[in-house]
C-alpha cells in the first residue's frame, strides 16, 4: 500500500530509482515520473490508463530550468512566465530533441510550467530531471486535490504520495501557446485570462473540443464523475427529483437547500467567492460522487473571471463519455 508523506528526500529517491510519486501543486496533485527516462514516462500512462496520444507537462523549478528543453521562448509567453510563474500556468513551446517523443506524443511543442508549492519546488531542486506529471487521476476522471484523493485511486499502484495538504487553486493550469503573433489560450484553468490579458493584450481562447484535440483537457467529456450529473436550473430540478423519490446529489454555487440531507449536497461558495469555488470544485464532485446519491445536479455559476474555468470543468462533467 501507498505511504503517503513529507519527505522530499524518500520522493526524490524513488523518482531517480525511475519510480512514480504523486506530488501536491498549487493546482491539482500530480502523478510525476523522470520526464528523460521513457520507462518511467510510460509507466505514467499505464498507470493512469492514459492513451498516448495526450501529451505531458514538463514540471521544472524555475524559468531558466526550461531552456535545455525549446528552442525558443516567444517574447510574450516569456513575459507571462516571468510574472506568473511559479504559478497555474504552462506554457507551449518548440520543443528540443531532448524531449522524448512520449512526453509531447510526438508533437513539435512541449509544454512546461513551474508548480507552485513549496514541497514540490524543493523536490525539483534536489533533481537534476524534469518531472512529467499529468493530474494523479485515472484517466477522464476528476483531478485529485488532496493526497488522500490520490491514495484512493492510484493508492495500490505507486511507492509515495508527498503530502503537501490541500491544493490551494484547485483548478488545473491554464495552457497558453502562440500561433502566429497571436497568444491562444487551449485550456482554461487556475491563471485567469484577464490576468493574461493584462500584460499581453487579448487573447483567442481555443478550449473547444473535437475528437483530435491538441489538448485532451479539451475532450467534450473530462473531468467527470461515475454518477450522471446533470446541469440545470437547481430550484427547478431539485424539488422535481425529490418528488420523484430520487436521491438527488446537489452541487450548488451557494444555494442550500435546507429539506436535503447535507451529505448529498455541496455549497461552493457560500459568499459566492469564485476563488474559493474553483478551489473546492473537484473535492465536491467526489464527495457527492462518492455519497449514496443516485444523480447528481449542478448548476453552471457567474461567467466570469475563474468562474469560465469552472464553467469549462462542469460542462466537461456532464458531456456524456465518448470513450
Ligand atoms: O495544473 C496542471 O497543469 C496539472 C498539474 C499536475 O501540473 N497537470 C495537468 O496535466 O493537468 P494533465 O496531463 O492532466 O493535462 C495536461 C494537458 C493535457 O490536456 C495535454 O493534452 C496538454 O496539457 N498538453 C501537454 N503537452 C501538450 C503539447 N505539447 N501540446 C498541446 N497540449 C499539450
Ligand atoms: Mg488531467
Amino acid at each position: 500500500m501507498v505511504e503517503v508523506g513529507t519527505d522530499i528526500s524518500k520522493a526524490s529517491t524513488y523518482l531517480k530509482q525511475g519510480q512514480l510519486v504523486a506530488i501536491p501543486t498549487e493546482t491539482v496533485y500530480g502523478l510525476a515520473g523522470n520526464a528523460l527516462d521513457v520507462k518511467a514516462v510510460s509507466s505514467i500512462f499505464e498507470t493512469k490508463n492514459r492513451p498516448s496520444f495526450d501529451p505531458l507537462i514538463l514540471h521544472v523549478a524555475s524559468l531558466e530550468q526550461v531552456n535545455p528543453f525549446v528552442t525558443a521562448f516567444p517574447e510574450k509567453l516569456k513575459r507571462l512566465a516571468e510574472a506568473f510563474w511559479p504559478g497555474p500556468l504552462t506554457v507551449l513551446l518548440p520543443r528540443k530533441a531532448s524531449v522524448p517523443d512520449l512526453v509531447t506524443s510526438g508533437l513539435d511543442r512541449v509544454a512546461v510550467r513551474v508548480p507552485n508549492h513549496p514541497l514540490t519546488l524543493a523536490l525539483l531542486a534536489q533533481l537534476d530531471f524534469p518531472l512529467a506529471a499529468p493530474s494523479a487521476n485515472p484517466f477522464g476522471y476528476i483531478s485529485p486535490t488532496q493526497a488522500g484523493h490520490v491514495a484512493a485511486q492510484l493508492g495500490t499502484q505507486i511507492p509515495y504520495i508527498l503530502d503537501g495538504g490541500a491544493c490551494a487553486v484547485g483548478l488545473e493550469s491554464t495552457i497558453v501557446g502562440m500561433e502566429e503573433e497571436q497568444v491562444v489560450i487551449y485550456r482554461l484553468g487556475g491563471l485567469d485570462i484577464s490576468e493574461i490579458e493584462s500584460l499581453v493584450g487579448p487573447v483567442i481562447v481555443q478550449a473547444h473540443s473535437s475528437s483530435n484535440p491538441s489538448a485532451p483537457g479539451q475532450l467534450a467529456s473530462h473531468y467527470a464523475p461515475r454518477k450522471p450529473f446533470v446541469l440545470g436550473d437547481l430550484t427547478e430540478l431539485v424539488p422535481q427529483l425529490v418528488q420523484q423519490g430520487k436521491k438527488v446529489g446537489v452541487l450548488s454555487f451557494s444555494t442550500h437547500f435546507p429539506s436535503l440531507s447535507a451529505d448529498r449536497q455541496v455549497t461552493l461558495s457560500a459568499r459566492q467567492d469564485l476563488k474559493e469555488a474553483a478551489q473546492r470544485l473537484f473535492m465536491a464532485m467526489r464527495l457527492l460522487d462518492e455519497s449514496d446519491a443516485e444523480l447528481i445536479v449542478a448548476e453552471l455559476i457567474p461567467e466570469i473571471g475563474l468562474g469560465r474555468a469552472i464553467n469549462d470543468r462542469l460542462k466537461r462533467a456532464a458531456a456524456q463519455p465518448t470513450h
